[in-house]
């Protein structure tokens, strides 16, 4: 599966879950044909992949940066049979490479965080999507809360907001702020693979993995 994380609004948790599902699925399912794309010039997922690897605790993970969409057409067209899960994690702004994941991938997983200005973003990101399965892409559209509260109302108004958007499918698992996400992803290992464990990261990373990959 080519599963790209996307969201054409800046710092909404898109490199810290496209690390998260990467080492998740690599610790804890055992996934060996792995391939994490980094398609942000800001490059934080490689760094922090590099950052993993040159740790002999952690089993590697293969990362690749790839910028333009000629170049991420290119790699995806050649790769996609050698890996079993791909994740593509894609910079936040509406360009060539966010257009060319969308087109070869068969889901996309949005992070939107409760607030009502990055609720109302989703317009931006959802033209790019209508232009995508305009021209034929596959892909199913997911989103998710991410940085969510642990409590207050702020999260089911959020998923209410979601539910105008009768083509992206609203995952019931909140990603809630906290500084197990935060610390893990940048060192490119799994809320998993930390010790001691942050057990409701843990749960919350259990229940998105879950839903997604069902
Ligand atoms: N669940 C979380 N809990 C705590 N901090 C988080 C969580 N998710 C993201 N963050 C923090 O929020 C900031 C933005 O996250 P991140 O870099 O993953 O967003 P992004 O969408 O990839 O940003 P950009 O658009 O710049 O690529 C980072 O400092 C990250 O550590
Ligand atoms: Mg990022």
């Amino acid at each position: 599966m080519i599963l790209t994380v996307a969201h054409t609004k800046g710092g909404v948790g898109k490199t810290t879950i496209s690390i998260q599902l990467a080492t998740y699925l690599k610790a804890i399912k055992k996934v060996d044909k792995l391939l994490l794309i980094d398609g942000d010039p800001q490059r934080s997922t490689l760094d922090a992949i590099s950052e993993r690897n040159s740790n002999d605790k952690y089993p590697p993970i293969n990362c690749a940066q790839y910028l333009t969409g000629k170049e991420l057409v290119g790699q995806l067209k050649s790769q996609r049979d050698t890996w079993q899960q791909i994740i593509i994690d894609i910079g936040a702004r509406d360009n060539n490479a966010l257009r060319a994941a969308l087109m070869y991938s068969d889901a996309l997983l949005i992070p939107v965080q409760p607030r009502g200005f990055d609720l109302q973003a989703l317009r931006d990101l959802h033209i790019v999507m209508d232009d995508a399965w305009s021209l034929d892409a596959h892909f199913k559209a997911f989103a998710f809360l991410s940085m969510a509260d642990s409590q207050g109302s702020s999260n089911a108004e959020s998923q209410e907001y979601l539910s105008n958007y009768e083509d992206i499918t609203f995952l019931d698992a909140p990603i809630v702020r906290r500084k197990a996400f935060a610390s893990t992803s940048l060192a490119g290992i799994s809320v998993f693979e930390e010790s001691p464990k942050d057990p409701k990261a843990c749960k919350e990373m259990e229940n998105l993995v879950s839903q997604l990959y069902s």
